[in-house]
């Protein structure tokens, strides 16, 4: 009869909590799993092959949810799982980097938390002075003012907004990004400001994601030729400073 999996009393007690918590980002069992939402906020599955699937008939669908976590979780090759909501089904992976990801109704992926975000690499001539993902500031790493070496900063899916300060003392000057997943590349869809611009008639600051930065200029081309995913060597226009920001859905 019962073929879902038998639960661990902790696992039921958490069943309690699954109306408040299961459409939420972070879902904990034995194991904290993130949701992976697009940057226009809205659930992706994956559509790579699954390592492995279920499907867990006859019990409410949130109760099926909590059992295909609960399978993941207890299993310490799983690093992710699908699960659809009206046929129950639970597609579980055990790879590490998925490739495809798409809207499908009615189906959202979880990952196990920290090993779910894109990998975003920055580097600057002469330096990053500050890095934010939607507003929100990047701690320094220690080659932020080296600039033959690129900075792996892990970036959510769901992040916006990426805005970055670089300085230039003499000659070359640059900044060149691009992401793990080709979602990202600095190129001249990249809006600049010389200045620190102010707040704008919202009071939100130039790396908030709402920020107002229509009257930017786009980025300049310092040099176009690259190797690296499609990522092309900008400036702001003029020689000091560059206030640089993308909006990653356009
Ligand atoms: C968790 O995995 C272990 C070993 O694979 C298994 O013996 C156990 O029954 C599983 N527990 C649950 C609740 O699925
Ligand atoms: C800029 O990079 C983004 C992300 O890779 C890409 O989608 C877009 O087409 C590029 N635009 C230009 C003008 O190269």
């Amino acid at each position: 009869m019962a073929d879902y999996i038998n639960l661990s009393s902790f696992a039921w007690l958490s069943l309690f909590l699954i109306n408040i918590s299961y459409r939420q980002s972070l879902f904990c069992l034995a194991r904290c799993f993130v949701r992976r939402l697009n940057c226009r906020q809205k659930d992706e599955c994956c559509c790579d092959e699954p390592s492995m699937q279920t499907t867990f008939n006859d019990i409410p669908s949130s109760r099926a949810f909590v059992s295909c976590s609960w399978t993941c979780s207890n299993n310490s090759q799983c690093l992710a799982f699908n699960f659809n909501q009206n046929s129950k089904l639970c597609q579980m992976f055990h790879k590490k980097s998925l490739k495809c990801f798409q809207r499908k109704d009615d189906c959202f992926h979880m990952s196990l938390k920290g090993k779910s975000d894109r990998q975003f690499n920055i580097r600057a001539d002469d330096k990053i002075v500050s890095l934010y993902f939607d507003g929100v500031p990047q701690k320094e790493l220690p080659n932020w003012d080296a600039p033959l070496v690129y900075n792996s900063h892990s970036l959510p899916y769901d992040v916006q907004v990426v805005a970055v300060h670089a300085t230039n003392s003499i000659k070359e000057k640059y900044i060149e990004a691009f992401s793990d997943d080709g979602a990202i590349a600095s190129n001249t869809t990249w809006k600049c400001s010389t200045t620190s611009p102010a707040l704008d008639s919202n009071n939100n600051n130039w790396y908030d994601v709402h920020y107002d930065d229509a009257s930017w200029s786009a980025a300049m081309v310092q040099e176009s030729h690259s190797f690296l995913a499609k990522s092309i060597k900008f400036w702001s226009e003029g020689n000091k400073e560059a206030y640089c920001r993308t909006r990653i859905c356009g």
